[in-house]
């Protein structure tokens, strides 16, 4: 059965009869801001909203987000509510406001400085600073207070997203324990001994274990934190039910491999407007090529990017037939970067693919294009349909919608997706993308050679196989699961 945005919207409006329906997230899907003086809406560049935007346009309900943009103060209601999407409103966006120090402290201290780096183990220290908790006790229980006065007196079913908001279930649930609450981890869960380090460790699990429903990517997310919870907590883990009772209080804790809306940007990535997008693409990129390779992230050290330069550095030296034949163009947007490592991590990029280029470009050709832009939707969508080859090689990552993304809008069926073992989507497509490790160079470069070197017809079987994948476990499916699992606690 293959799940629909029309069918999630009737299970919803039959099964969630009187309760309300509220999200809640660091990073908001829709930021305003001033271009000069005139406002214009962007979307955010985030695996999670891109993927729970479609979700909240086919269940209506309130989505309660930071709102960073700095004209969204001028475009909300007194209520601080604003509907989106612009095109469609569908359903009501609450932005919550924060000070400088507020972001400092609980965004990119405790949330990117501490948490991303101990949940990745990407080999950046995580650094815990007594002051950036504080703010990020602070900001959760804001994030609670604007939930409470959603519920107000009515009942309600409200999803958390991610580690932004580890503590915001207990301080719901102080005021309302009738509420049904869940959290959506959207990046790894780390092994025990390495979140033992954390000196915040019980207040962020008996944090989480305030949530009915706790879900992961991927199985192993799951039981890597109930066996967190073992080592740190006086609680009962059950491993054949999945769940956690803490003081009296029992968590579900399920595995839900996110996705992405597969046939939304499959239609997309056949529209006029992406053709036209195509045939821009060679004009924008200066050396001549005849193979398009690509890879597209948030500039984010736990993506790779070093590795697969490194891996395309090797492949020059090992396979000098393809030189000139090709170019590798790197699209990042660029991100978190009054986090010191962020912007060194740029530098580094930049003085890597020039040192390759340097080394073997000749006459008008040189292998790496690096583009630090934000792209449009529709470009976007040309590049993946474009491209020969797509480069994921995150060292860690929950699951890596990139990967999901680009296959489904191969709708040539002639692309291949090298992909990094270590990615949650890495278990949806172990036989059909080219697995590999970023750590190894040399297997990576390899990786690239056979990629490069396979027959039309199996590349259009792969592609083939990961799309039939895609289109029954699309993100429709994923929060129908997710939903369903909920409303059986009410
Ligand atoms: C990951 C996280 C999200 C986050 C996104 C973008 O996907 O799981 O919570 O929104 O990265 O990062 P940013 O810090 O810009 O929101």
């Amino acid at each position: 059965m293959i799940w629909t945005k029309e069918m999630l919207e009737q299970a919803i409006k039959e099964k969630m009869g009187d309760y309300r329906f509220i999200i809640a997230s660091n990073r908001e899907p829709y930021i305003h801001e001033y271009s000069g003086k005139k406002i214009k809406c962007v979307q955010a560049i985030s695996g999670l909203t891109i993927a729970l935007d479609p979700v909240m346009q086919a269940s209506g309900g309130i989505w309660v987000a930071y709102g960073s943009g700095d004209a969204d103060k001028d475009t909300v209601d007194k209520n601080n509510k604003i509907r989106v999407p612009p095109e469609n409103p569908s359903y009501t966006l609450k932005r919550i406001w924060m000070t400088k120090e507020e972001v400092n402290g609980y965004y990119y201290g405790y949330a990117n400085c501490a948490l991303w780096p101990l949940a990745h183990i990407a080999y950046e220290k995580p650094l815990f600073d007594a002051f950036d908790w504080g703010y990020y006790e602070t900001v959760n229980r804001r994030f609670a207070q604007n939930i409470l006065k959603e519920i107000s007196n009515g009942k309600s079913f409200v999803w958390l997203q991610d580690y932004h908001l580890t503590l915001t279930a207990k301080y719901i649930k102080e005021k309302r324990p009738d509420a049904v609450i869940s959290l959506f981890w959207h990046i790894p869960w780390p092994n025990p001994e390495v979140f033992r380090v954390c000196p915040q460790k019980k207040e962020i699990l008996e944090g989480l274990l305030s949530n009915d429903l706790l879900g992961f990517h991927i199985r192993y997310h799951c039981h890597n934190f109930l066996s967190t919870i073992e080592l740190e907590l006086e609680a009962k883990v059950d491993w054949e039910e999945l769940s956690v009772v803490h003081q009296g209080h029992k968590t579900l804790v399920r595995p839900f491999p996110i996705s992405v809306d597969y046939e939304g940007i499959s239609t997309g990535a056949k529209s006029v407007e992406v053709e036209k997008a195509m045939q821009g693409i060679s004009d924008s990129i200066d050396p001549p090529y005849e193979i398009l390779i690509i890879g597209i992230d948030r500039v984010d050290y736990t993506k790779g990017i070093i590795e697969r330069l490194k891996a395309v550095e090797r492949f020059l030296e090992k396979y000098p037939q393809y030189h000139g034949r090709f170019v590798f163009l790197q699209m990042g947007a660029l991100s978190r970067i009054h986090i010191k490592s962020y912007k060194l991590l740029i530098d580094n990029i930049q003085a890597l693919a020039e040192e390759i280029n340097w080394k073997y470009g000749e006459g008008s050709w040189y292998p790496i294009v690096v583009k630090n832009i934000r792209l449009d939707y529709t470009s976007h969508l040309a590049l993946y349909r474009a491209a020969d080859l797509c480069l994921v090689s995150s060292l860690h990552d929950g699951m890596n919608l990139v990967a999901k993304e680009f296959i489904a809008a191969s709708v040539d069926k002639k692309g291949v997706l090298i992909l990094s073992q270590f990615t949650g989507a890495a278990r949806d497509f172990a036989k059909e993308a080219i697995l590999v490790n970023p750590y190894d160079s040399e297997g990576f470069a390899d990786a690239l050679h056979m990629a490069l070197e396979l027959s039309p017809k199996e590349k259009r079987e792969r592609m083939e196989r990961m799309q039939q994948i895609l289109a029954e476990n699309n993100i429709y499916r994923w929060a129908g699961k997710f939903i369903s699992n909920l409303l059986k606690l009410e």
